[in-house]
């Protein structure tokens, strides 16, 4: 248990409710919600404390999320000129909240510094690419991890492999260099590559696992969306088998016009 929240629970038990016995057993719950409200009060505290230093590391992690996006806009410009064809349906970016970061460094039991963020949490940057197809997530993944200017650090294929969820992503965790007034600096930055189907079941699964009381319907409801997440990769595979054919219809009537005209 984290050290500050044992400090708590004595001093709760020490103090004049005598509802809060030496020897009771206090339940996960409300051990958890202590932590949060003290996760909370001390995440204002810390912030407020190292106030502009860690403006101003957020302030690099935006900046290294519109380098990415723009990267990533490129990308798909380019294959609109030379493929005629849009791979990347949507980007959404975030910038993790001070109170999750800290939640984050407190689960690793490492103390908040503003070293220990850019060493041990490397979400703090997310950009979400959002596909039509899955081999166009494998085929933009690609392009964008040649870039010279990129380092790969991690890299967990979700859709290879799911997770026993059924949760499907391709998770890249790079570096990417921002260029400030007097310095050039790397920045870590998690990139999620999704096609529609997998962002859509990762939403719904995401509400519901925050929902409560569910009670006894959690194992059900599990085992329900895990079928859907395999229905819906199944799903994936036939569009982009039809997509493929069409595409090669595509092909060999342009040859045909070509051999005509010729
Ligand atoms: P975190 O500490 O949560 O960042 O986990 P991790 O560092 O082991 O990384 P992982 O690649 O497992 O997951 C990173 C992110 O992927 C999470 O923050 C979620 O956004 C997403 N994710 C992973 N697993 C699931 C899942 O089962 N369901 C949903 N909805 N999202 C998931
Ligand atoms: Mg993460």
């Amino acid at each position: 248990m984290n050290h500050e929240v044992r400090k708590m629970l004595q001093k709760l038990r020490k103090s004049k409710n005598k509802k809060i016995s030496e020897n009771m057993v206090i339940p996960q719950v409300i051990k958890d919600k202590i932590m949060r409200e003290f996760t909370q009060s001390e995440a204002m505290q810390m912030v407020e404390k190292q106030g502009a230093p860690f403006q101003r590391l957020m302030a690099y992690y935006q900046c290294a999320i519109m380098e990415v996006e723009t990267k990533f806009k490129v990308l798909n410009n380019e294959f609109s000129l030379q493929y005629d064809k849009n791979p990347i349906e949507t980007i959404k970016t975030r910038l993790k909240s001070p109170l999750s970061i800290i939640e984050k460094l407190n689960r690793k039991e490492i103390p908040f510094s503003i070293d220990a963020i850019e060493q041990n949490i490397f979400d703090v940057a997310g950009v979400r690419v959002i596909c039509g197809f899955p081999e166009d997530i494998y085929e933009i993944a690609d392009y964008f991890l040649r870039q010279d200017d990129i380092i790969l650090i991690q890299r967990k294929d979700y859709i290879q492999n799911p997770k026993e969820s059924g949760y499907r992503s391709l998770h890249l965790i790079i570096e990417i260099p921002i260029f400030l007034a007097h310095e050039k600096r790397m920045m870590k930055v998690e990139v999620q590559f999704r096609t529609i189907a997998m962002d859509f079941w990762a939403s719904l699964e995401h509400k519901l696992k925050y929902k409560k009381n569910l009670g006894d319907d959690v194992e059900e409801l599990s085992r329900q969306l895990k079928q859907c997440a395999d229905d819906s990769a199944k799903l994936d595979l036939r569009m982009e088998e039809i997509r493929r054919n069409v595409e090669k219809q595509n092909r060999i009537q342009q040859r045909k016009r070509y051999d005509i005209v010729r």
